[in-house]
């Protein structure tokens, strides 16, 4: 017996959805590291160029082979290689797809359960008083709460949790129903501190640093680094935006959601820096190269402002949101596979795979928990080798995602067809004014991006 497909409510639970897909950690805390890192400005017109130039045109590609084969990553390779060059190798690609999926939400949810621990400490009244004190604040987190294995454990199982039960769900009553509550409030919460940073004196110190491009000050691996956040934060490169695209209804227009999609993930990523970066300045802070900066700097700073206890918390709950609707998405694809190829049931497929993620993310945990260099360790950023947690996210952010992506591009661009791809855009669009620009990109701009970056990895260039 199989269930009948999900499908969104229309093209808003789509762009809710995928918006809150993309919308995650890499937004609110990788963007803006990298682009402290990268001295601002032309860094963040390299990476809108990255998004304009590779991310619009392979999630395009991702979500018409989702629509138009309504498979999961594995699926939809069987279904659409079928008769063309290459066959069923091609499948392989759907394979490393679900595999990333696994790989990124098992580290994933440990970072997004320490917003857990922050926003319980914020409740408890706790955080305030610690944020007061750097020294005490940087003891709880980094000597204490990060070389916690069990402490960490639980609140990763308690992420893991919230995410099985809304995939659980099905993709109208759990994931899109998730997303349209928690995305409103995002962009609610996000406001509000905009509004508050431009409050403070650092805001046109932030503005500048944003907007005023330099380029001689950037390293030159940043077009890289921009490249690669690209896809990490537009979760492409292992079938994510397929499977939510394969959710889609035929009415709705791909080029226009998938535009707005990126619009969307770019503008939060940018007001994330707009924060942070008020927030920095106005206390003229160094911050060193660490992925703690989220936990230790930013806190003692927050609750210094006005209505800072208050503020702290809202800051935290922000971010577990963006983390929840992003590893939801990651389950949907590893679940999606079972639940197309092996006749899983939606419920057996999120309990069963939710379960085994969970627990390789208690491994990662606990390597986390024993590993002695956690001080300038960055888990999801980009040189990190330090234990089996940041090996896993090096592989994936270097390898899994620009190989995924690339072989989208190479697999929609020259092996589909171009009546394949034109009908399935322009399916509730109409004419599709852009295409011919789309298929310029998707056959030769994006591939040859993107295999730039996997050159220079190969040849260990990329983040020096
Ligand atoms: N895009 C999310 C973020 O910015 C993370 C994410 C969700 C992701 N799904 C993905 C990354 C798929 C790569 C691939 O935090």
């Amino acid at each position: 017996m199989t269930e009948p497909r999900g499908q969104w409510s229309g093209r808003m639970g789509f762009i809710l959805a995928a918006a809150g897909s993309a919308i995650g950690l890499g937004n609110l805390w990788k963007f803006p590291y990298m682009t402290y890192e990268n001295r601002g400005g032309a860094f963040v017109l390299v990476y809108i160029a990255a998004v304009v130039l590779v991310g619009v045109p392979i999630m395009m590609a991702e979500v018409l082979l989702g629509r138009r084969t309504r498979r999961c990553p594995v699926g939809a390779y069987l279904v659409a290689s079928e008769k063309r060059p290459g066959g069923r190798t091609w499948v392989s690609v759907g394979y490393l797809g679900v595999f990333a999926g696994f790989v990124i939400l098992s580290y994933y949810s440990v970072v997004a359960g320490w917003t857990l621990d922050y926003i319980l400490l914020s409740l408890l009244g706790k955080l305030g008083p610690l944020a007061r004190d750097p020294a005490a604040l940087q003891t709880y987190f980094v000597d204490g709460f990060l070389h916690n294995g069990w402490q960490q454990t639980i609140f990763h199982l308690l992420f893991m949790g919230l995410t099985v039960g809304s995939v659980y769900f099905g993709v109208k009553g759990g994931i899109e129903r998730v997303a349209r509550v928690l995305m409103p409030v995002l962009f609610a919460i996000m406001l509000l501190l905009v509004i508050y940073s431009a409050t403070t004196p650092g805001f046109g110190h932030a503005m500048r640093f944003l907007f005023r491009p330099s380029f001689g000050e950037m390293h030159s691996s940043g077009y890289l680094e921009a490249m690669g956040q690209a896809f990490f934060s537009l979760s492409l490169g292992m079938g994510c935006m397929l499977t939510y695209g394969s959710y889609m209804s035929s009415n709705s227009s791909i080029p226009r959601s998938v535009l707005q999609i990126c619009a969307l993930d770019t503008l939060i990523a940018i007001l994330a820096c707009v924060i942070m970066f008020s927030i920095i300045f106005s206390f003229d802070l160094q911050i060193s190269a660490s992925a703690t900066i989220l936990f230790t700097t930013l806190p003692t700073v927050l609750v210094q402002l006005p209505g800072g206890n208050f503020v702290i918390g809202l800051f935290y709950l922000l971010i577990a949101f963006a983390a929840l609707t992003s590893t939801i998405s990651l389950l949907e694809v590893v679940s999606s596979y079972a639940i197309d190829e092996l006749h899983w049931s939606r419920r057996r497929a999120a309990l069963t795979m939710g379960a085994v993620i969970a627990v390789f993310g208690v491994l990662n945990a606990w390597s986390l928990g024993a590993s002695s260099a956690l001080s300038n360790f960055n888990p999801l950023g980009k040189s990190s080798t330090t234990g089996v947690f940041g090996t896993l996210d090096y592989l994936s952010a270097n390898w899994f995602l620009p190989v995924g992506g690339f072989l989208v591009a190479l697999f929609v661009g020259w092996i589909l067809g171009r009546r394949t791809s034109r009908t399935e855009l322009e399916e509730g669009h109409g004419v599709m004014a852009g295409y011919s620009l789309w298929r310029f990109l998707i056959r030769f701009v994006a591939p040859l991006a993107v295999g730039a970056i996997i050159v220079s990895v190969i040849l260990g260039a990329e983040y020096q």
